[in-house]
């Protein structure tokens, strides 16, 4: 059966820490993975902008000796109409894996249930599991003791996640629970995140030992905080509630203040793009804290693993 990469629960706890250990030696080895994916294509879709989900799958093909194709669904098809049903059979007779970047996630379940081949999740309006595979790794990094990598590590530590209960926050509860971590959501009430996502997630959690908590108190949810994440109010596709948002999540800023109040070693996080006066204050964001430039590239590293472990021929 052809895999995919959809869901961060998609992944095993087993199989997310190989992943990331992979990821770890693909960063410290990016030599002995040149010719891994040669002669291969990925076909990228996407619905929506992007500068680091882009440039780090195109950069990741090139570096694993395959190649990436960007196609803007403005440019193909898809934009006057083709069903994903087709557009996911033809792409399987020219390309090696599919990564799309899209609104509905129906449309990601669609090209994995028509093509032949793997699809991956650049992002969908429920969720981005390439960038919390990417801040796992850059978290791991970040613990495991002094001259070794162990995802182990990741077990127990709270990450509070402040803002809106959207993909990022979606996929945070899937990630921390497949690794065993501690995540609470601190959003104002009627952004909290969806009840079906914390109900499955719930159910990875319960193997791993991890808790996964939501709410409005933005003083005791960052209480003994190891890591602080924020993103955007308004994702894309939202800008027009951008001016409601904007005041209904006055108070859920991440500035010192807030930060003060988790662990003192504790590191700020930001998927990026970010938005220095809304969701995060420039100390913060651009701080000693702060890791988001690690995060980013991160990115790279993590999705080379994932493209290898997909699309790797014996
Ligand atoms: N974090 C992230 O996915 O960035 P882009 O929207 O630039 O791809
Ligand atoms: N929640 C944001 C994430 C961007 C990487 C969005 O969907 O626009």
């Amino acid at each position: 059966m052809t895999q995919h990469f959809l869901c961060m629960a998609d992944l095993s706890p087993a199989k997310a820490a190989d992943l990331l250990s992979l990821a770890h030696q693909i960063k410290r080895d990016p030599n002995a993975y040149r010719q891994v994916l040669a002669g291969q294509t990925l076909g990228m879709i996407f619905q929506k902008r992007s500068t680091r989900t882009r440039v780090s799958f195109e950069v990741g093909m090139y570096q694993l000796g395959g190649h990436a194709l960007f196609l803007s669904s403005q440019d193909i098809q898809i934009g006057r109409g083709e069903t994903i049903a087709d557009t996911a059979q033809v792409l399987s007779r020219y390309v090696d894996g599919i990564m799309a970047r899209v609104f509905g996630h129906d449309v990601l379940e669609q090209l994995a249930a028509h093509g032949s081949i793997p699809v991956i999740n650049g992002l969908s309006d429920l969720l981005h599991p390439c960038q919390t595979l990417a801040d796992a790794l850059t978290l791991a990094e970040k613990w495991s003791p002094a001259g070794s990598f162990d995802p182990g590590v990741l077990k127990g530590r709270k990450l509070v996640y402040v803002g809106d209960g959207n993909n990022m926050a979606h996929s945070l509860l899937y990630t921390g629970a497949v690794f065993g971590m501690d995540v609470t959501i601190v959003a104002p009430r009627g952004y909290w995140p969806d009840l079906g996502v914390m109900d499955s997630a719930r159910k990875v959690a319960a193997e791993t030992g991890a808790t996964l908590e939501v709410t409005a108190d933005t003083i005791g949810g960052v209480r003994g905080a190891d890591c602080i994440y924020t993103d955007v109010w308004a994702s894309m596709g939202q800008e027009e509630e951008a001016a409601k948002r904007l005041a209904d999540f006055a108070g859920f800023q991440v500035d010192a203040q807030m930060m003060a109040r988790a662990n003192d070693d504790a590191v700020f996080m930001h998927c990026l793009p970010a938005h220095r006066g809304e969701e995060v204050s420039a100390e913060v964001c651009d701080g000693p804290q702060s890791i988001i430039f690690d995060e980013a590239e991160n990115r790279l590293h993590a999705q080379k693993a994932v493209l290898v472990d997909l699309m790797k021929r014996d």
